[in-house]
């Protein structure tokens, strides 16, 4: 069917689809949806970390103006999935989601314990404070540190250590690193914060507005929860504002709001507070690693040894492959891992951006680093000599492996070789100059997704999936796919999302949005054009004979035209060709699925980073000063989105690298830093000049549009970089995230 897609440049680097929406406020987020007789819900928070509700006095808030209920678990509706032995909240996690309003019991110290509804929202804030609780208190333990040394890890099925060659061979080694780095706790809050507008239609029937990266899944979530059938849950999350892991899974809030919607009757909106951020929907939790590196004298690594701890909650059981990029980055004979969770009386953590590698690249491309100063060897030439050429750890082929290519076009924009490599040497006035570098990894995939694609008969094309756009820029890339596959103009095409009731998309995570839906983007495209061929050859409309004998593959389409490759002269418009055979529209729907064929490989992306940057000496302040990041991500469908999606994990990364930390107090249990003015991000004087470079080659086995992923990658390794930048720049080696001035002086 000519044109296949690599026969077509990708169209443009074209803005986003959505943006003038998002900027001109068009775009409608959770907490804009306003419906009539809207009710405000405003959850009130646990003061104690563990123990029982004793008593609750909520008298004053029910009598407060505006005032509907005060839901707690003495007077919550049964939710009906409670009972199932169903966990309706249920991540994909071990253990028991948090059953909100179930019980007395308390997991955590910012727990929700009480809803209270009233008529506005200030109202229902005012209300909120005034609800009292009596608690029994028991004793609490929030720390890893101590709980390392008090507390049993979690054992089990999830926790089997790895095993390549033999054990702790490092030990053994010519050269040896050994070194622990520890990172702390960190949030994704990103800047639309979660909210929940749920409105019941019918007895047994609710729409419900959510921010989400899942759309099906949510619709699951609460399916669950309430027994009810798919078609009586609606799910709209038509924009999201940034989620990176943390809308993932519905949270005990979304099941809060339908059930106080429920109570009451009326539509009711939650929106949590930027606090509540820090204690309701997830975070990266901390951890402790120990990295054990054996290499000989010319760089050739003998034996890595990972370990790593880190905690989860006492209800479930949260784990991430923190080890696991250990067993498979580098050509090495000898490696084990273990990695080990403490169940801690905090709320539960969750995927942040890079999921377990983030943290595992810290340890792993730091002790990287610190073994080429010992050899004297460049980091990249020690990384080129350890370079895997098959998957270690599965002893797979890969589908694509552009890393090489990637330290090449990184060092070349950075100017790496320009550099002295003797940590101290370079200076600018009187800062100090470090350049660093480092490498991450993540797998890629291509899951189940669903799209449907409707040409009409104006010659527009519609093309829908339940997916949601959490910022990378899907509807942008989805739009570009299918333009590039039909020859349809991106102006002509319209990407409808973010809802239920169209065919199931894939969930927004672990970068595996344009594989996935991409595909399936692809593949109903795909299948328009070869109705549209059938049309065209059956049409006895069309006169030209050369029509109604060519095969399927020598029409080519382009500029929402069919032709003929032979000869261009002969032409239809797609519009014509529906309008000749009576019809108003012609629709399909695929079902697009990864292959048989590509199980038998290993598919990863990988990004290097190159971090240039300025250290006062006095004052230990650390400016990153210049940004390189290189993907390995396949093919780059949508130049200026992907673009976007590198410089947000580079400025995550610096944030990670440089202030990110989650302070608890742990004599009570609580967040000391849960707001924007302590817990310090990058701000844009923070951020400089980043600029972000693609290999740009297609990974063919994985899928049709030869897209890998990106989101994970933007940021794993990054704080490694600027680590091992501050260690070129001051000869200081920092292995505690994060960086901040005091370390440095
Ligand atoms: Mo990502 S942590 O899979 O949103």
């Amino acid at each position: 069917m000519g044109n296949n897609f690599f026969d077509t440049e990708i169209i443009d680097e074209g803005d986003r689809v959505d943006g003038i929406a998002k900027v001109t406020g068009g775009a409608k987020f959770a907490a804009e949806y306003e419906l009539p007789n809207l009710t405000y819900g405003v959850l009130v928070e646990s003061k104690i970390a563990k123990g029982t509700i004793a008593a609750i006095d909520s008298k004053a808030a029910e009598r407060a103006p505006g005032v509907l209920e005060v839901i707690t678990h003495l007077n919550a509706p049964k939710v009906p999935g409670y009972d199932a032995g169903a966990n309706p909240v249920k991540g994909p996690t071990g253990g028991k989601g948090l059953q909100i309003f179930n019980d007395n019991i308390i997991h955590f110290n910012g727990q929700p314990i009480a809803l209270v509804i009233a008529d506005t929202f200030e109202r229902a804030v005012h209300a909120a404070s005034l609800v009292k609780m009596q608690y029994k208190k028991e004793a609490h333990q929030t720390a890893l540190h101590t709980a390392k040394d008090t507390l049993p890890a979690l054992e089990g099925q999830r926790y089997n250590d790895y095993l390549r060659g033999e054990a702790n061979a490092y030990k053994n080694a010519p050269v040896i690193i050994e070194a622990e780095y520890t990172s702390p706790l960190e949030v994704h809050n990103p800047m639309e914060i979660h909210a929940t507008t749920a409105h019941w239609t019918a007895e047994d029937k609710v729409t419900v507005y959510e921010k989400t990266q899942g759309i099906k899944s949510t619709q699951r979530s609460i399916m669950q929860a309430f027994k009810l059938p798919e078609e009586n849950v609606k799910v709209i999350a038509k924009y999201v504002g940034g989620g990176f892991g943390n809308a993932l899974r519905t949270w005990p809030h979304a099941i809060a709001a339908c059930i106080g919607a429920k109570k009451t009757g009326r539509p009711l909106k939650l929106v949590l507070t930027r606090p509540q951020m820090f204690t309701m929907v997830g975070y990266r939790p901390p951890a402790l690693q120990k990295i054990g590196l054996g290499a000989t004298a010319d760089g050739k690594l003998i034996g890595i040894t990972h370990e790593a701890i880190s905690h989860t909650s006492n209800y479930e059981e949260f784990t991430e492959g923190i080890v696991n990029m250990s067993r498979f980055m580098y050509a090495c004979p000898n490696v084990n891992t273990r990695y080990r969770v403490y169940p801690l009386d905090m709320s539960t953590p969750t995927w942040m951006r890079g999921p377990g590698e983030a943290t595992g690249a810290f340890a792993l491309e730091s002790a990287l680093d610190e073994l080429s100063y010992q050899l004297n060897i460049d980091p990249i030439e020690l990384r080129l000599k350890n370079y895997a050429e098959t998957d270690p750890q599965r002893n797979l082929p890969y589908s694509s492996k552009f890393l090489k290519e990637a330290y090449q076009l990184g060092s070349d924009k950075i100017g790496w070789d320009k550099r002295n490599r003797t940590p101290g040497s370079m200076k600018e006035g009187d800062l100090l100059v470090g350049y660093g570098m480092s490498s991450g990894v993540f797998n890629a995939s291509r899951g189940t997704a669903r799209a449907l694609a409707r040409l009409q008969s104006d010659g527009t094309l519609l093309i829908q999936s339940a997916v949601s756009d959490s910022g990378p820029g899907t509807a942008t890339a989805m739009t570009k796919v299918a333009s590039t596959t039909t020859g349809i103009p991106v102006n002509k095409i319209t990407f409808e999302l973010g809802d239920s009731s169209y065919p199931p998309g894939p969930t927004q995570g672990g970068s595996t949005t344009t594989s996935t839906l991409g595909s399936a983007v692809y593949d109903a495209s795909t299948a328009l054009k070869k109705k549209i061929i059938d049309l065209a050859k059956k049409n006895a409309v069309f006169h030209t004979a050369d029509i109604h004998t060519a095969k399927p593959e020598d029409f080519v389409f382009g500029d929402s035209h069919i032709s003929l490759a032979a000869d261009k002269s002969i032409r239809l418009s797609l519009s014509d060709v529906l309008k000749s055979s009576g019809l108003n529209q012609l629709e399909v729907t695929e079902e697009s699925k990864g292959t048989e064929e590509a199980k038998k490989y290993a598919s990863y992306s990988y990004s290097v980073h190159f971090v240039k940057l300025l250290v006062n000496p006095a004052t230990g302040v650390v400016r990153v000063n210049r940004v390189v990041s290189v993907g390995d991500a396949g093919k780059i469908i949508s130049p200026k989105q992907a673009a976007g999606q590198m410089i947000g994990g580079a400025v995550g990364g610096i944030g990670m690298a440089l202030m990110e930390e989650g302070v608890v107090d742990h004599r009570y249990g609580r967040w000391v830093n849960n707001n924007f003015a302590d817990y310090h991000v990058p701000v844009h004087a923070d951020v400089p000049h980043i600029e972000a470079l693609f290999v740009d080659k297609p990974d063919l086995i994985l899928n049709p549009i030869g897209a890998k992923g990106m989101g994970e990658i933007a940021l794993i390794g990054f704080a490694a970089a600027v680590a091992n930048a501050v260690y070129h720049a001051t000869g200081k080696r920092i292995r505690e995230l994060p960086i901040t001035p005091d370390k440095l002086i």
